[in-house]
């Protein structure tokens, strides 16, 4: 099978989260299951610096699509090249005015949207949809799988492209509160007919929405874990949306994510200092001083490291931590937080710092290497999200022997299981779980990893129990690639 796979990040070229981990992995592991994968992104200069071009290039032509289309100079194109890490084919949309900028994908070096963000992944999501249309004579798709609300308006798009048979789309949602929402005015300039433009289209309450648009069109919808397809129908997590996937709802499928085990391996990973097995545990233990001394804390084996990964954004929760600060220090817990974002949850992490010397370590900065430190050197990793479409960190956190201390929310939910009583006496514990989103909730999960540290052989056995799971991406590939089996038109009779 065929598959185009559009997206906006890849690890570890061009990351900002869990989509840059899932756009390598996942086409990697329909590789391994025979599929014919080519992902297709935009040409930013930090991708291109990682792959190499040795295809013809396509120009894009129309009818239809955004009306920039045919005033961008240089007109835009797509190459088609190989990623030099793995020698995976991939699509490259090379249109320099749009993609060619410093910042981020999505925001500029002050943190804003870009202006013309409709038009970007306007052209983006035209792009997937001419490709799955026959754009290249070389390579026709049988399924286009589109990603967030970038590419939400590819399925919308295919579906205008004419009354040929057309291969089906597939919509994954990895956060369904970014929805790429513009003035209704915009969808003229991006070739969009009124048509489209209706409560049972793309319209949302007076604007343009790229991620109903994804919703609406294509044939199938998924999202990254089984219990978040469920939450998202609802009207506490549905965004809005709820209304629509429950119609939706016999084509919506949770599938949950997995972790790329040659990148998150602590007796291989080449980012720690002290490599170990669930048989070896003492280079964990090494790990966790050597933490303790990057991030300036004390030398004290016996104090319970919290660890946090983390975008700093209202979904993950983490203004519950100020909250529960001083009591996680005065039972003998100390705390590393690596994170960025949101500059008022910077201050309030900073302010209960200043109260704890030699206690806490914050670095406020995305860096790869001393996130693979902090999994492997914490005790515990702190991912209290308010809502979590699947999570990676906790994946990550279990394998390394790391307890996730979690909100049962989504993937966190489907993932941990409490060390309660009955979960040590079952073997499945594997972390901590709290239920109702407040400081209170979560400081009784943190006195259960106090209690859980005062029995050290319990505690290793919930650590192996953890380090025992599989949350294997070629299971997920098989998921995916079976659903898109039931998406294929039947063979024709012979
Ligand atoms: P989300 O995609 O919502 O941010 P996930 O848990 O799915 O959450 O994925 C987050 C990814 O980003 C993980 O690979 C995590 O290690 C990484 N990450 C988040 N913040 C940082 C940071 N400050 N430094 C390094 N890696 C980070
Ligand atoms: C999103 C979600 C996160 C998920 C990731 C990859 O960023 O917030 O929960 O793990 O996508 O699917």
């Amino acid at each position: 099978m065929k598959v185009l796979f559009a997206c906006t990040e890849l690890y570890p070229l061009l990351k900002t989260g869990g989509l840059a981990d899932v756009a390598t992995a996942l086409p990697t592991a329909l590789h391994t299951e025979g599929h014919d994968v080519r992902r297709l992104l935009p040409a930013f200069a930090a991708l291109q610096a990682g792959v190499e071009i040795d295809g013809p290039a396509l120009t894009l032509t129309g009818p239809g699509g955004p009306a920039l289309l045919g005033k961008l100079q240089p007109a835009p194109r797509l190459l088609l090249g190989r990623l030099i890490a793995t020698n995976e084919q991939l699509y490259l949309l090379d249109a320099p005015a749009l993609f060619h900028r410093p910042g981020g994908p999505y925001l500029d070096p002050d943190g804003r949207e870009w202006a013309d963000n409709a038009e970007r992944f306007a052209l983006l999501s035209w792009a997937a949809a001419w490709l799955a249309a026959g754009g290249d004579p070389a390579w026709q798709p049988d399924v286009l799988h589109a990603h967030d609300w970038h590419t939400g308006l590819a399925p919308l798009y295919l579906a205008l492209s004419g009354d040929q048979p057309r291969p089906p789309t597939v919509f994954t949602v990895h956060n369904l509160a970014y929805q790429g929402l513009f003035p209704l005015q915009t969808a003229q300039r991006l070739g969009l007919p009124p048509s489209v433009l209706q409560i049972t289209g793309a319209e949302f309450h007076g604007q343009l929405s790229f991620m109903k648009a994804g919703l609406q069109y294509a044939q199938a919808i998924t999202t990254v874990s089984p219990r978040y397809a469920v939450e998202i129908t609802t009207p506490e997590q549905g965004c809005g949306l709820d209304g629509v996937l429950r119609e939706r709802q016999g084509q919506l499928h949770g599938i949950l994510n997995g972790v790329d085990y040659a990148v998150w391996n602590p007796a291989t990973d080449p980012r720690i200092e002290h490599r170990y097995d669930a048989s070896h545990l003492e280079g964990k233990a090494r790990n966790k001083s050597a933490l303790q001394q990057q991030f300036g804390l004390r030398a004290r084996s016996d104090a319970l490291v919290f660890g946090v990964v983390s975008r700093l954004s209202e979904q993950k929760g983490l203004h519950l931590l100020p909250e529960v600060l001083d009591e996680l220090v005065q039972r003998g817990g100390q705390l590393v937080v690596q994170g960025t974002g949101d500059p008022s949850l910077v201050e309030a992490l900073q302010q209960a710092a200043d109260r704890h010397p030699g206690q806490v370590g914050l670095h406020f900065v995305y860096d790869e290497p001393t996130a693979h430190r902090i999994i492997a050197g914490s005790d515990v990793l702190l991912v209290p999200s308010r809502y979590e479409p699947c999570g990676l960190t906790q994946l990550y956190a279990m394998g390394y022997g790391t307890l996730p201390l979690v909100h049962a929310v989504g993937g966190l939910a489907d993932t941990v299981t409490d060390a309660s009583l009955e979960y040590l006496d079952d073997g499945s514990a594997s972390g901590f779980v709290f239920h109702g989103f407040n400081s209170a909730a979560m400081a009784q999960a943190v006195r259960r990893a106090f209690a859980l540290q005062r029995r050290p052989a319990d505690w290793t056995a919930v650590q192996r129990n953890a380090m025992a799971l599989r949350f294997d991406w070629q299971h997920a590939a098989q998921a995916y690639a079976t659903l898109f089996t039931t998406l294929m038109p039947p063979a024709p009779a012979t």
